[in-house]
């Protein structure tokens, strides 16, 4: 029996083509959250089409927001204000989501009543301690199971804190943010790496006041946010399946036009020219304080190279990508990187066996791991079976991984594309055209 969750994908020489992506999937979570303690009417173009973000907004219905989505990714949402979202006596369920359990339990902490939030298997494996602590420490109460979701929130006034997260996450210090703004007096989140940024300029953009020095980021509570309307620049980490493709295909020339150009996401592109693709970028606009424009990448040579800890933070929704890099030629090590293993999948379990099962020669690192092209004897990848585990990203890398393969491959759970690049499949289809 086929299994409809699987996707064939057909070896190619190379990609070409010019296209868009979706919006990005980090910024639409915060836009619309902030939207939402924003008191008025918000409106957001080329909002993020995938399920992570229908979660975020699905979320904040119950919470008596008003949400209408409109043709071609419009959201309009009508915002409460701070601290005056409404309680919901059935659990909030946050899907694969771990940005919306996160920042949501922050946003849920200020808020004097209690709910539930629940989220898939995935979800519910993964850590949120690391949000628990310091809300906890802001005064609200919150019941998990062994740090695990299903998370009731108990909230309250919120006293300010100063927090240091051991491990860097964005999702983590946009949650205390997020609190802050429902505590009395300053709350400080210090980073030991940088982080997205996402948050510090969407609440700017949406009038707010957020203080920046070096690691630290800082916010007083009762603000009152203003209601806005933006355009979600495309999405970095989607666009990076094609950047990747190209630059591991040589002869290939890809564009991505109108894709965010955030420099906390961008790693990627020194990665690109380490590993010795041609790399431009023509910045032509920045919005609400983000930077957009158009990148374009052409496959030359296949290098070496060594990605260190301390660039990880910058790459971590690209690692899967980066594996794929190496698939059929050159070599990756990726080090400092054990995050990985606490995503919508254990990525680094996931990538081992998938690439193993595709004839791609890897190594697996209690923290990493090292891709060197096609397995030992064989100039192409034999191409195989290969299984995302439920996990968007896992999907696209094994699909561009298969890209350079002897014969045509199976994704096994290729349908979790949906989480974050619904069309994945389609723009493929036209790039190898
Ligand atoms: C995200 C932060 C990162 C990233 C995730 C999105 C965000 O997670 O991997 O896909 O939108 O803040 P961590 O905060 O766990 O590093």
């Amino acid at each position: 029996m086929s299994d409809p969750s699987a996707v064939v994908v057909a070896p190619t020489r190379r990609l070409q083509g010019r296209l868009q992506v979706p919006g990005d999937k980090s910024i639409a979570h915060r836009y619309a959250l902030l939207a939402a303690l924003a008191k008025g009417r918000s409106t957001f173009l080329h909002f993020a089409p995938g399920a992570d973000c229908r979660s975020t907004l699905a979320c904040l219905r119950q919470l008596g927001i008003e949400v209408t989505e409109g043709p071609s990714g419009v959201v309009t949402l009508m915002g409460r204000g701070c601290g005056q979202l409404c309680s919901s006596v059935a659990p909030l369920d946050a899907g694969n989501s771990g940005t919306t359990m996160r920042l949501m339990a922050g946003v849920l902490a200020g808020h004097a009543f209690s709910t539930t939030l629940i989220g898939d298997a995935s979800l519910s494996r993964r850590p949120m301690r690391r949000v628990i602590v310091p809300l906890e420490q802001m005064g609200a109460r919150i019941d998990a199971t062994e740090g695990h979701a299903p998370l009731v929130i108990h909230g309250t006034r919120l006293r300010a804190t100063t927090h240091r997260p051991a491990t860097p996450s964005a999702q983590v210090k946009s949650a205390v943010l997020l609190a802050g703004l429902h505590a009395d007096g300053t709350t400080s989140v210090t980073e030991p790496v940088a982080t997205r940024d996402h948050t510090e300029r969407a609440l700017t953009a949406f009038g707010g006041r957020v203080a920046v020095d070096g690691l630290t980021v800082s916010v007083t509570g009762n603000q009152r946010l203003e209601p806005q309307s933006f355009a979600v620049p495309g999405d970095f980490s989607s666009a990076a399946f094609w950047l990747v493709g190209a630059a591991a295909l040589p002869g290939s020339r890809v564009e991505v036009e109108d894709v965010g150009l955030n420099p906390t996401r961008t790693a990627l592109l020194g990665v690109l020219r380490r590993f010795g693709a041609r790399v431009t970028i023509d910045t032509t606009i920045s919005e609400a304080g983000e930077p957009r424009g158009r990148i374009t990448v052409e496959g030359d040579r296949m290098g070496a190279l060594e990605i260190m800890p301390d660039e990880v933070p910058g790459l971590i929704d690209e690692l899967p990508a980066i594996a794929a890099l190496a698939a059929h030629g050159g070599e990756i090590v990726v080090r400092g990187a054990s995050e990985l293993r606490v995503k919508e999948s254990d990525r680094i379990a996931v990538l081992v066996a998938g690439f193993r099962a595709l004839g791609i020669a890897v190594d697996e690192l209690s923290d990493g791991f090292v891709v060197s092209g096609p397995a030992a004897g064989s100039g192409r990848a034999s191409g195989g079976v290969a299984n995302a585990d439920g996990d968007h990203r896992m999907a696209m890398a094994f699909a561009i991984a298969a890209l350079g393969a002897e014969r045509p491959s199976t994704i096994i759970g290729a349908d979790a594309v949906v989480i974050s690049y619904p069309g994945f499949f389609d723009t493929l289809s036209r790039l190898v055209a």
